[in-house]
């Protein structure tokens, strides 16, 4: 009995010391979930708005919107683009500009667009591409190895933040369409996760591209 209340005391006293400990370590956030300052990042976007306008909703079809894309994938492509490891004509314009800035500031550019409100798309109203489209986004073809999408950019395609999967919901469709086909020759391919995008693209055919993006496009919640 006695030491059964040793036992006990031990217990008491030593347990919460390891909880404390464990919170402790779970104050300590990987550097993307940093929080980043929207306020900040207004006031280096400058160089960016006559493509991706001021509010992050670009003007062009081919051009992305970044208005309500998740702060992660944000970051992660920003680091991309200033390294050179994601190419793109346009883009190119302004990686000088961005090699002139820290982590810090590319996690305050992204909180800026995060905190933006997205605008809607509007799917075209073609009843066989639609019904493609949706198909496979919800379904996946499972005979061809092409997984639903939905398992990670989520059924109404706002992705998945925590995991840094990007939202693809009302995104331009020509955007949508020219990412597809860069990921299925394998043209972009920065970074560990390209791969992902990679191997389901290797298996679409050039309408199912069509039918994806137009469905996409017109996606939301
Ligand atoms: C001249 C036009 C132009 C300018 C200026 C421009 N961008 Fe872009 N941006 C693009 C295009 C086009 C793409 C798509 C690139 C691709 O297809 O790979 C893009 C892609 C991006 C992406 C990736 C989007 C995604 O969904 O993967 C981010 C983030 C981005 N731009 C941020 C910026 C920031 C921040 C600035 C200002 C410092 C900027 N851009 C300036 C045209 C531009
Ligand atoms: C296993 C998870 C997963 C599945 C399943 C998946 N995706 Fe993705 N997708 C990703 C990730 C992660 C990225 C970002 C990759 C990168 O960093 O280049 C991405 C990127 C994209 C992009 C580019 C977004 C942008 O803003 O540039 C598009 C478009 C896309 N996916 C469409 C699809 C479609 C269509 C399907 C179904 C046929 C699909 N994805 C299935 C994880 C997935």
């Amino acid at each position: 009995m006695k030491y059964f209340f040793i036992l006990l005391l031990n217990f008491i006293i030593i347990f919460p010391i390891l909880a404390a400990d464990d919170n402790d370590k779970k104050i300590e956030l990987p550097d993307t979930f940093d929080g980043g300052d929207p306020q900040k990042g207004a006031t280096l976007v400058e160089s960016c708005a006559a493509c991706h306008g001021s509010e992050g909703v670009s003007i062009s079809p081919d051009w992305p919107k970044l208005a309500g894309q998740n702060q992660k994938y944000l970051y992660k492509q920003l680091k991309y683009f200033k390294d050179g490891s994601r190419m793109n004509a346009l883009m190119m314009s302004v990686t000088p500009y961005l090699q002139t800035l820290n982590d810090k500031d590319l996690m305050n550019i992204s909180a800026f667009y995060a905190s933006k409100q997205s605008s809607t798309g509007q799917a075209k109203n073609d009843e066989e591409l639609l019904n493609t489209g949706t198909a496979l986004y919800r379904l996946g073809n499972s005979k061809k190895n092409i997984p639903a999408c939905t398992s990670c950019h989520s059924v109404y395609g706002q992705g998945n933040s925590l995991a840094g999967y990007p939202s693809v919901a009302g995104q331009q469709i020509g955007y949508l369409k020219s990412s597809l086909i860069a990921y299925r020759s394998k043209e972009r391919n920065a970074g560990e996760k390209a791969a992902v995008m990679q191997a389901i693209a290797a298996n679409l055919t050039d309408y199912e591209i069509e039918a994806l993006a137009n469905y996409m496009h017109g996606l939301y919640r």
